[in-house]
């Protein structure tokens, strides 16, 4: 593999994450390129008062391509416009998660066995934390680019998906229908998105409490309120303590559980957005071509 071969990345994360920074890392490693990261504040000069724009030029002259996550909402887009190289937007607090958005929309296209011209007309459930959640804002925008979407988004009154995502799916021509009721919000969905209470962004943890397994699916709910060709799936983390958990731990080997798919998914699916931001996709599809282990990567 020679596509990536002496490139370096600069994995930068500025708030917790196991699965986004270990898969943007191995997928980066894959097309033979290495990795540099740094990770929390209290061990980056950002802990001496650095702003995002110094931070981010400097950071830009050692690497080839930036990976950043950061709490604050916007913050990606300053790291962005300060730095030579591509930047690609990890989470920035509750703002987006666009990469996530991909892997998602990738699992959806599998599991449904649909493509990018049968993917209209799908119905979406989104449970949970949609205000805080920031892959839901991502995942509902990338979707509005297909037709006749029907969104539901199923949440306490607190936590409902911003207004100006709902207005721009509504302006897009989309169905979107907003209830607290899990079980009317589920009926008939094809797929049905699970997130977890975003605690770290609410005024305290008690505040966060008060909504912990509102929204929890076991078994004996999927397989009595849900279509049974639904799939179930989840951004992860799950919050896996018994009481809280979105989709419990006896949903583990149920065929319509998609969520440890989705995260295998992500590994093709960052591969492909590295191989466009550095611009060499037709080095990589010559690859894909010959490689065995990548072509069992992206399911060929
Ligand atoms: C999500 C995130 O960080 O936004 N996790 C992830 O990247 N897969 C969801 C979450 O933390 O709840």
């Amino acid at each position: 593999m020679a596509e990536a071969n002496g490139a370096l990345l600069g994995n930068l994360f500025f708030e917790p994450s196991t699965r986004t920074r270990m898969s943007f890392d191995a997928a980066f490693c894959r097309l033979g390129g290495r990795v540099c990261d740094t990770t929390g504040f209290q061990f980056s000069s950002m802990a001496k008062g650095e702003s995002n724009h110094d931070a981010s030029r400097v950071i830009s002259g050692y690497v080839d391509v930036m990976v950043v996550r950061h709490p604050q909402m916007g913050s990606v887009k300053e790291f962005a416009d300060a730095s030579k190289v591509p930047v690609i937007n990890a989470g920035d607090g509750p703002g987006e998660h666009p990469s996530q958005a991909l892997l998602d929309l990738y699992t959806m296209l599998k599991e449904l066995g649909r493509d990018l011209s049968t993917i209209n007309g799908l119905k979406v459930a989104m449970v949970g934390d949609l205000r805080f959640g920031r892959t839901v804002h991502s995942l509902a925008k990338l979707l509005s680019l297909f037709k006749d979407i029907n969104f539901t988004f199923v949440s306490p009154n607190e936590l409902k998906m911003p207004a100006y995502v709902v207005d721009f799916l509504r302006e897009r021509g989309h169905t979107v229908k907003e209830t607290s009721d899990l079980i009317a919000g589920v009926a008939n969905a094809d797929v049905i998105y699970s997130t977890r209470i975003q605690e770290e962004r609410f005024e305290s943890i008690d505040e966060a409490q008060r909504f912990k397994g509102c929204y929890a699916i076991n078994r004996a709910f999927f397989d009595r309120y849900c279509d049974a060709h639904a799939i179930m799936m989840h951004p992860l983390p799950r919050d896996n303590r018994a009481a809280n958990c979105e989709l419990n731990n006896d949903l583990n080997d149920h065929s319509q559980l998609a969520i440890f798919r989705q995260t295998d998914n992500g590994i093709p699916v960052r591969m492909a957005i590295f191989a466009l931001v550095m611009g060499v996709e037709k080095d990589i599809e010559k690859t894909f071509r010959t490689v065995g282990f990548q072509k069992r990567l992206i399911g060929a």
